[in-house]
């Protein structure tokens, strides 16, 4: 089943494309990287996906819905985990789970998610008072409560600690064993190495290259993701500055 179907997707800020035509599609239980410099039009794209944004044209699909129109339904099958978002600086991290899996009709028991995710010793504490890395272990523990078939991950794993990341990844894993789509942005290409199935390389508003790691490493001639990535979006600028 397709769980995600973008067609020619398009979205300006005050008139200059920050995705400028992208289309792609993400199966059932997929785990989708989306890879490319800053500003390459990631975040817009997966805001696009729950609903967050309006499409300038094209077609977005998610779970048969349309993001922008039916956003609150939707809502209750995806998860998300958004780059730089806050919560109230003084909300306490059990409250935040508590809330938010009051949000969903069939959530997960949020005090085993706050173990799960290693916020029981920080249960007691104020959003205002985390850790950048506390910060994103919540918000991915907010983006699972509610059991979600589908979840969006902007940057999960930045501004974590090795460790940390290490754990993220085996949680990550669990996650594709039990069947959820997902799709992660990510900068590390090591991280989308190890956890995606295909990876979508963006460079300005546009998808470069799409395929499974070691695809776009054949692809380029190049003996790794990394390598793909750096010589697909160099080729990309080069074209930018002629
Ligand atoms: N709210 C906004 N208003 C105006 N321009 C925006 C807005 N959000 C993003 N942009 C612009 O759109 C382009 C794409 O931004 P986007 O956040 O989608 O990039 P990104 O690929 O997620 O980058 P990063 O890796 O830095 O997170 C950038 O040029 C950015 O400056
Ligand atoms: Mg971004």
């Amino acid at each position: 089943m397709t769980v995600i179907e973008v067609t020619e997707l398009r979205k300006a800020y005050h008139g200059t494309p920050a995705v400028d035509g992208v289309s792609f599609t993400v199966e059932q239980g997929e785990t989708f990287g989306v890879v490319g410099h800053n500003g390459a039009g990631k975040t817009t794209t997966v805001e696009c996906l729950i609903g967050l944004r309006r499409p300038d044209s094209g077609t977005v699909r998610v779970l048969g819905m349309e993001p922008a129109r039916q956003r609150r339904a939707l809502a209750q099958r995806v998860g998300a985990q958004l780059q730089e978002s806050e919560l109230p600086a003084r909300l306490k991290v059990a409250e935040a789970l508590r809330l938010y899996a009051a949000f969903y009709r069939e959530p997960d028991d949020w005090r085993a998610v706050l173990q799960r995710w290693g916020l029981g010793p920080i249960r007691g504490k104020s959003f205002g008072d985390l850790s950048g890395g506390q910060k994103q272990r919540l918000q991915l523990a907010l983006a699972l409560v509610g059991r979600p078939e589908l979840v969006v991950l902007d940057e999960l794993t930045t501004g974590l600690d090795p460790v940390a990341r290490r754990e993220t990844w085996a949680l990550i894993g669990g996650l594709k064993a039990a069947g959820t789509t997902a799709v992660l942005v990510t900068h590390y290409m090591e991280e989308a190495e190890a956890l995606c199935d295909r990876v979508a390389v963006f460079a300005r508003g546009r998808i470069a290259a799409v395929g499974t790691p070691r695809e776009l490493a054949e692809r380029t001639g190049t003996g790794s993701l990394e390598q793909a990535y750096l010589a697909l979006v160099e080729s990309a600028m080069r074209e930018e500055a002629r």
